[in-house]
């Protein structure tokens, strides 16, 4: 999501709605503004884009000189009017944008509504103007009852709020979440991002973690949560606007590409508890239910199928489940085996794909349980599905999937072994070893974008091929579909991938001198064939580059060039090993001068079949 606020001498709204438009790209399914005026706290909000706000507004000005607004990407509660923010208190005198996502909110609703307070929405948001209300009915004062409020929530959040009874102030908080104060003259912002206020500031302050801010017309002034002050350096913007929004990089996929290791957290570490459960809330699949499950068919299409390959070893060896993987648009056309004891799993970023709908539909007449994975809150894959699990990677814009891709493996690694646990087939103790295992994955991935460098000579190296390979064994094989897939996608290189094994029976024809090679290699048992088989396209002159966990002796010998990732719980070495991947396509496709977000003849979402 994005959050802006200002204020100052101008016309709020017009600043705030300026703002929301250079971060649409946080966000854009719903959009909101609350503004104060003549001691009264106005509000205006709505699903849809930003030009829907915009429209009303035509209609119906705001004025004010003090005013919040915020652009939404869902991730508690379908896009929709009420679910939008701002979020106002009963007695409408607080309004409260939010950036974030708050753990605790279950509990601090049951707190809530014990109290008597009544919840509009669906919303983690909601529960925050709750307990600042809680806290302001003692003390009456803004700061304070921030203060107070922020200390109980648990999660990420950057908080923008105002208060009809203090019209001279805006409060804003932070945590885990990136929030920025714009410095100006007789005037003050604050937003998510820098290109929000770059219209009007070069000037700004970093807010970081556990901090607040108190903005007044002519004052900035920031306080720990303890509610000492703290003196902070300005910094000067020294980007323009292009290069603002997508935070100082060059392109939205060497963005994503980065935001990995958030995007897995989010997705992931809110899932477990304190005592290494798993909480799949959106997915009611209980003990009695998955025993009449005979068995699972993987949907889905592009980037999303390939995630599915990889959903299909884990459920297949977690829970012990046979699982068949489909393209959307052959589903249908394929003689289908199912009925009410199959699960269908459906896999989609945008969850609005026509052939993934389409398979949907039939695999509801012929009465499947079905769940979905998608990046969507409200998708339409979601709203027609039994169970849900949301991807928590926020807006992917490049074309080319990144964060998208990681975040569905870490919902099948989080399913496969849920499954397994309620199907008994792995130990209480097992399922618990295997969640520490999970835990350890963003930092792992993390570590992993180190490999930029070794990716970057990589593509100089294979920039102007004709062709390119990706194999592997096993899990590996199913990252190289993956690889093939973002290197043709962007680099226009014909690239495919095949089961190292069966290179032999018939591609080995197509491997000349100095023709890139890309092994994959992470699983223990399947080590030495792989290397066997990458010795066989070496002989014939192919370049060979591996990518690998392991630490295998004499690789020298087999690669000319080895790609050395962290070393993880082999079940779940894909989510690294396709960083490289994504990296080589990236730069391979810059050095040959391609248009990497937008790459020729594809579309981000297909609504057609
Ligand atoms: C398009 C995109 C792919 C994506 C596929 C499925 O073809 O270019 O990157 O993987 O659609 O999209 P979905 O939103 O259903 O995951």
């Amino acid at each position: 999501c994005g959050i802006v606020g200002y204020i100052g001498n101008q016309n709020a709204q017009d600043i705030v709605v300026n703002g929301l438009e250079k971060l649409e790209y946080r966000g854009y399914d719903s959009s909101g503004i609350a503004t104060i005026s003549n001691g009264k706290l106005e509000l205006s909000k709505f699903k849809g884009r930003l030009s829907v706000l915009k429209e009303h507004l035509k209609k119906q000005p705001h004025t004010g000189f003090i005013g919040i607004g915020h652009t939404r990407w869902a991730t508690h509660g379908e896009p929709s009017d009420v679910n939008s923010h701002p979020h106002i208190n009963e007695s409408e005198s607080v309004a409260v944008i939010h950036n974030g996502i708050i753990e605790n909110y279950r509990d601090l609703k049951a707190e809530l509504i014990k109290e008597g307070y009544k919840f509009k929405s669906q919303t983690d948001t909601e529960v925050i103007v709750h307990l600042i209300d809680h806290y302001l009915e003692d003390s009456k004062d803004i700061m304070k009852a921030v203060n107070l409020a922020v200390k109980r929530l648990r999660g990420a959040y950057a908080l923008g709020i105002i208060y009809k009874n203090e019209p001279d102030k805006i409060i804003a908080v932070r945590n885990e979440s990136p929030l920025v104060v714009g410095i100006g003259k007789g005037e003050n912002f604050f937003a998510s991002d820098i290109p929000a206020i770059l219209s009007y500031t070069k000037e700004v302050y970093y807010i970081d973690n556990e901090e607040m801010v108190v903005l007044t017309k002519d004052s900035i002034t920031i306080y720990n949560l303890e509610g000492e002050k703290i003196e902070k350096e300005k910094s000067v913007i020294t980007w323009d606007m292009e290069s603002a929004t997508k935070a100082g990089y060059p392109h939205f996929m060497l963005k994503e590409i980065n935001e990995q290791p958030q995007a897995i957290s989010d997705t992931l570490l809110r899932r477990i508890d304190k005592n290494n459960n798993l909480i799949l809330d959106d997915i009611r699949l209980d003990e009695d239910e998955i025993q009449k499950i005979k068995d699972i068919y993987i949907v889905a299409c592009g980037t999303a199928y390939n995630a599915g390959l990889i959903g299909k070893y884990i459920i297949e060896n977690l829970a012990n489940l046979r699982v068949r993987v489909d393209i959307a648009s052959e589903f249908r056309y394929n003689k289908q085996f199912i009925n009410e004891n199959t699960l269908v799993i459906l896999v989609s970023q945008s969850g609005e794909t026509a052939d993934t709908l389409a398979a949907q539909k039939l695999a509801k007449t012929k009465g499947c349980r079905i769940l979905s994975i998608t990046n969507v809150v409200g998708s339409s894959v979601a709203r027609n599905s039994d169970d849900v699990f949301y991807t928590l990677a926020g807006p992917e814009i490049a074309v080319a999937s990144t964060k998208a891709y990681t975040t569905m493996l870490v919902a099948f690694y989080m399913i496969g072994v849920e499954l397994a646990k309620l199907k008994q087939e792995i130990s209480i103790e097992d399922y618990h070893n295997i969640v520490e295992k999970l835990k350890k994955l963003p930092q792992k991935v993390k570590e992993t974008l180190s490999v930029e460098k070794k990716c970057i000579e990589i593509a100089e190296k294979i920039k102007n091929s004709k062709s390119a390979f990706y194999i592997g064994r096993g899990l590996d094989d199913s990252v190289g579909k993956e690889g093939a897939l973002k290197l043709k996608e962007i680099s226009y290189i014909y690239t495919e991938s095949f089961a190292a094994g069966e290179l032999k029976h018939g591609t080995i024809a197509l491997i000349e001198k100095d023709t890139p090679v890309i092994a994959v290699v992470t699983q223990d048992k399947l080590l030495d064939k792989t290397m066997s088989n990458i010795q066989e396209v070496k002989a014939r002159g192919a370049y060979t580059i591996i990518i690998t966990d392991k630490h295998i002796e004499d690789v020298k010998n087999y690669a000319d060039d080895v790609i050395q990732i962290p070393e993880v719980y082999d079940m779940f070495s894909s989510i690294l090993a396709v960083i490289p991947a994504q990296f080589i396509a990236y730069y391979t496709s810059i050095k040959k001068g391609n248009d990497v977000d937008k790459p020729r003849n594809l579309a981000k979402s297909v609504t057609v079949e």
